[in-house]
């Protein structure tokens, strides 16, 4: 194997020169995640057996998760799992149909009346995954050349895939420097008097934790007349009064003129949800074609995330906990010599920068210290980036923190990342 895994995953583009007629080829050639497997060093797509929160059970091994994103911890929660019980009994596992037509269920209009009203916002929509909200978001507000979205370099997958499918109709992709409002707003100004911008970024960055300076983004966008769109997947439930999210933690909850998210995190479910100005989504809902042609969120999915919900509003000690969490873990990684970065949530990386070390220091982890975390190397992040993405939950204890840190002590000083 190359000694660089992931710039190897990174040849997608040579690859891609390398095919001939046969669409396959490049499929083919591709042997990158084979010979990682043959050295033992593959670590994606690794079954679970189970998943109960702060430990998980892997291939036969019981772990500690600092892997997962259900940061109140509330997939366990017994109201949660009755409610999904619940819901697949009365109204069974689907809807089979899309929003638009058949598939909408009473619960999907509970819950956003409900969204809608926590978030102070006109009005709400449910989605069937946090990626569809960008898709639909993206794409369906920006549909001509005069249409740019305006995004962070280091946005979700998902913002990128909304903007192409926004390319295709004809819309502008302009990059900002990576949370950089003075670059916003200098890209802001280049724009021509008859171009509309969407601001789009994450509230928190999900691989490094960061959040996003939103009062200078919110600044900028004002001041040029653009509109705002906060993709706050990694915010609900971590940040703000009652878990609102960034934005509100940073006081521009106001002046963010749509705030999106998922189930798949705080909520302990599956799901997305978007929440703005009534117009503006309804306009979304009727025109973005990754919305209106795709299943619904099914009714168990959206029964369990309307319960994470009310109990992320009911037990404010989550949240509290959650932090508390997060902060002995960077502080005491940062005592230890590891580079955490600027990272002020529940996400705490460390950084590596040595892509084939990261693997090794993952394995290590795994196999030695049954301890999970997940590993990042290029192009998941920027090159000379890669990191094991630690994250943490409402339902760890002191001991599992505890584990944790004697790992990473041992791991880390293995290979020599500290001394
Ligand atoms: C920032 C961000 N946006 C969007 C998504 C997609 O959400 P979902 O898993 O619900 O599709 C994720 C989750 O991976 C995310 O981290």
């Amino acid at each position: 194997m190359s000694n660089d895994l992931a710039s190897g995953i990174a040849t997608r583009g040579a690859l891609a020169r390398m095919t001939g007629k046969d669409i396959f080829a490049r499929a083919y050639a591709y042997t990158l995640t084979d010979d990682a497997r043959a050295m033992g060093m593959y670590p994606f797509f690794r079954p679970l057996d189970l998943n109960d929160g702060p430990e998980a059970v892997i291939e036969g091994r019981r772990v500690v998760m600092f892997g997962s994103n259900n940061y109140l911890g509330l997939t366990t929660h017994p109201k949660v799992r009755e409610a999904a019980i619940q819901a697949v009994k009365d109204y069974g596992p689907s809807m089979t149909g899309s929003r638009l037509v058949n598939g909408s269920h009473r619960l999907h209009h509970v819950f956003e009346e409900k969204l809608a009203h926590f978030m102070k916002k006109e009005a709400a929509l449910v989605t069937t995954t946090g990626y569809q909200v960008n898709l639909a978001t993206i794409s369906g507000l920006l549909q001509n050349k005069k249409s740019v979205a305006m995004i962070d370099k280091q946005c979700h997958a998902s913002i990128y895939d909304g903007v192409r499918l926004a390319q295709a109709a004809g819309a502008q992709m302009v990059r900002f420097h990576h949370n950089n409002a003075a670059d916003l707003d200098r890209r802001l100004e280049a724009l021509q008097p008859d171009e509309g911008a969407l601001v789009c970024t994450d509230g928190v960055f999900s691989t490094e934790g960061e959040l996003a300076d939103l009062k200078g983004m919110v600044a900028a966008t004002k001041k040029h007349g653009a509109r705002i769109f906060v993709d706050d997947a990694h915010g609900l439930g971590v940040l703000g009064e009652k878990g609102r999210g960034t934005a509100d933690f940073l006081g521009v909850h106001d002046e963010v003129d749509l705030i999106g998210g998922t189930f798949s995190k705080s909520l302990a479910s599956v799901g997305g949800w978007l929440v703005g100005d009534r117009k503006a989504i309804e306009y979304i809902k009727h025109n973005a074609a990754s919305f209106m042609f795709a299943a619904s969120c099914p009714p168990p999915q959206v029964a369990a995330a309307m319960a994470a919900f009310e109990i992320m509003q009911e037990e404010p000690w989550r949240m509290e906990k959650v932090r508390e969490n997060a902060r002995y873990m960077r502080d005491e990684l940062r005592k230890m010599g590891f580079e955490t970065g600027p990272t002020e949530t529940a996400i705490v990386p460390i950084y590596v920068r040595q892509d084939l070390t990261t693997v090794a220091m993952w394995k290590a982890l795994l196999e030695e210290h049954n301890v999970y975390v997940n590993p990042f190397i290029p192009p998941g992040v920027p090159p000379k980036s890669a990191l094991l993405r630690t994250s943490y939950t409402a339902t760890h204890e002191k001991s599992h923190l505890d584990r944790g840190l004697e790992a990473f002590r041992a791991v880390g000083k293995q290979f020599g990342i500290i001394s």
